[in-house]
């Protein structure tokens, strides 16, 4: 075990995806959150356009990063460690936060640390709860769908994820089959509001499984098939049937693995985090503790990454390194090699 150190203001990048995200974190609290979102310049083409992103993020880093240190009261001077997100994400947009922020922290001459993203997303599900480790956390976004067992800061067992689609990007593309814009996810779940789940049957996705995993590809491709066959069908039907079998998959995930770990507090962090079925299921399971962080800190976010380095650090799971600035973006970077298991 590394020795606990105190750093006190943390500036924190995320450009994982699409989200420009930097903030500032000052003694474990966020003091600021400034994300720029890219919705707009990828909407036309129904998806993140990979390189419009990383032009993106290398136009408006530095006024995105200024704002963040206006908006928390502080200024470069005033920065003890700078953190940015190593991966998993997009390599090109990954480079420009990674490489911004080591630039950051040599030319101030103070420490840099890469962060997993979805450990960034673990640490945000501490805002607004005194949650404390053990605890399970579902990261359930565009780009990720996740079950991890978090027993102290630096030990994540990912218990599943899924096979294929991500929960938000299995939202995305039913809600653009369904004439939706993208990305569709909070206005496909509008429109379940006014539709009837059961007048539609769509099959749920590992059923009988005794795992933690998720799969919603198959889903995507029954409500194709569904459209296709029955072109006069209620959309708003249709959307109530979907919303409900991929929150059913989630919330049945979720409940059996407390259950079987005997861990009953959970976090739920990711876009998905927003979805309004999603949280009255969970909530409704009077044996868990859920938390979900404020919606800001639970999509792509810069403040999430400064949490990490501050829990990390302050728990003496990880110290900023020289060595860090020699660390490469990784687009694929899974948070825990341990093999699935929920062992209490
Ligand atoms: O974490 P996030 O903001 O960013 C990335 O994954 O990059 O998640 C965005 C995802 C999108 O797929 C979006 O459609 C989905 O979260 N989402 C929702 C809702 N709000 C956002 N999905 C279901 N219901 C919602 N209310
Ligand atoms: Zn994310």
């Amino acid at each position: 075990m590394l020795r606990s150190i105190t750093v006190k203001v943390i500036l924190g990048i995320d450009t994982s995806c699409d989200d420009t995200g930097v903030g500032v974190v000052i003694d474990g609290a966020v003091a600021s959150n400034v994300v720029a979102s890219q919705t707009e310049l990828h909407e036309p083409y129904g998806g993140v356009m990979p390189e419009v992103a990383s032009r993106e993020h290398l136009r408006v880093i530095q006024p995105v990063t200024e704002a963040a240190l206006e908006q928390a009261g502080v200024g470069m001077a005033d920065i003890d460690l700078v953190a940015a997100t190593r991966g998993p994400g997009l390599v090109g947009a990954l480079l420009v936060g990674l490489n911004y922020a080591k630039g950051l922290a040599l030319a101030r001459g103070v420490p840099f640390m890469s962060v997993n993203h979805l450990e960034g997303h673990i640490a945000s599900s501490l805002v607004g709860s005194d949650l404390q480790p053990p605890f399970l956390s579902l990261i359930a976004s565009g780009g990720h769908t996740s079950l991890f067992r978090v027993s102290a800061w630096g030990e994540y067992a990912e218990l599943g994820r899924t096979r294929d689609d991500a929960a938000g990007e299995a939202f995305d593309k039913v809600a653009r089959q369904l004439g939706l814009p993208y990305p569709g996810g909070a206005a496909l779940s509008e429109l379940a509001r006014e539709g009837d789940p059961a007048a539609v049957t769509l099959p749920q996705p590992l059923r009988n499984q005794t795992g933690y995993e998720f799969s919603f590809s198959g889903l995507k491709t029954a409500v194709a098939t569904l459209l296709a066959k029955q072109p006069d069908v209620s959309h708003a039907d249709v959307a109530a049937a979907f919303e409900q079998v991929v929150v059913n998959a989630l919330v049945d995930v979720v409940s059996r693995a407390a259950r079987d770990s005997g861990v009953s507090r959970v976090s739920v962090a990711g876009g998905v985090a927003a979805n309004r079925l999603l949280r009255e299921r969970l909530l409704a399971d009077t044996e868990l503790q859920v938390h979900f962080p404020p919606l800001e800190l639970s999509s792509d976010n810069g403040a999430m990454i400064a949490l990490a380095a501050h829990e990390l650090t302050v728990s003496g799971a990880r110290q900023p390194d020289a060595a860090e600035l020699a660390v490469d973006a990784l687009p694929y970077f899974p948070l825990a090699q341990q093999p699935a298991s929920v062992g209490r």
